[in-house]
């Protein structure tokens, strides 16, 4: 590990340590080194396969039936059958036991994830919202009550809610869908009350996800970038920790655990 990283390794602690209120925002590239994809830069699927289209929820409301016959048939090429094999096999990485290992420690206070992986659950994170929802789950489109997909019986396509009868769909949030409300609610307060966000794996692309560190930045906290490459955050970052997600958020709950109980040093 270069030099490099370990001094932003320190830095970063630093930064954590004086923070009154740490929240992070994770991207796809958290989850690069469970073997799952990310969607730009060198080997991304959309680089890969072109964008998918804006459209696709809206084509959802004008033929959800369809819509579940494609969700129930796997497919076996393309991006999408590329996507679900590695979501099928993927496991939690020491990134993200090590986001659980920080929420655990009473440093990081709540996560914002893009990942609709389910890996933060299974790696132990409680205090999240998967902003981009979680493709273990249904949710009904009229009252956003969500389901686990392995406990609903579709019965009938397309499937509709057992609280109000509204129509359900997978949880993971199409292009053109409006997120949930009181995610998106949860999100802009966990922004207002952080004073340093921790950045790990975005390439701070998509809104409203890549406005909530400019929230921060803009009221005085400080951003710390966990990303191996130069992002469209890295601008607005204090630290930036040029590293992969796995091998440096362990190595920064190393240097925490080693600072706890010391004097802020
Ligand atoms: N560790 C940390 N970061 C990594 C790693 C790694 N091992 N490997 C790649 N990255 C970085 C890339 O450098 C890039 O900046 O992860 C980022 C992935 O960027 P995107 O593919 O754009 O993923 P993300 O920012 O999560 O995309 C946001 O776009 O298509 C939508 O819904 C999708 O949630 C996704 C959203």
């Amino acid at each position: 590990m270069g030099s490099g990283v370990e001094q932003a390794v320190q830095q970063a602690a630093t930064a954590l340590r004086a923070a009154r209120y740490v929240t992070a925002l994770a991207g796809a590239g958290l989850s690069a080194e469970s073997g799952i994809p990310t969607f730009r830069g060198p080997q991304g699927l959309w680089t890969r396969f072109g964008e998918p289209p804006m459209d696709g929820y809206q084509r959802f409301l004008r033929d959800p039936a369809a819509y579940w016959q494609e969700q129930l048939q796997p497919t076996s090429e393309g991006p999408r059958a590329e996507l679900v094999k590695a979501l099928e096999t993927a496991q939690p990485n020491p990134g993200h036991l090590a986001l659980a290992e920080l929420e655990q420690m009473g440093v990081l206070r709540f996560l914002i994830t893009q990942n609709i992986d389910n890996l933060h659950a299974r790696a132990g994170s409680q205090q999240m919202v998967e902003v981009h929802g979680n493709r273990s789950k249904l949710r009904c489109i009229a009252c956003d009550q969500r389901y686990a997909r392995s406990e609903f019986s579709v019965s009938q396509v397309p499937p509709s809610c057992p609280q109000c009868g509204g129509l359900v769909k997978v949880d993971t949030v199409m292009f053109g869908e409006p997120i949930p409300s009181r995610w998106l609610q949860a999100c802009h307060a966990e922004a207002a009350a952080s004073d340093c966000m921790l950045l790990v794996g975005t390439s701070g692309t998509v809104y409203p996800a890549a406005a909530f560190p400019q929230m921060v930045k803009e009221r005085g906290g400080s951003l710390i970038e966990v990303n191996p490459l130069e992002t469209h955050l890295t601008r607005w970052c204090d630290v930036v920790i040029r590293a992969p997600a796995a091998e440096a958020l362990p190595l920064l709950v190393q240097r925490l655990r080693a600072l706890q109980g010391k004097p802020n040093a």
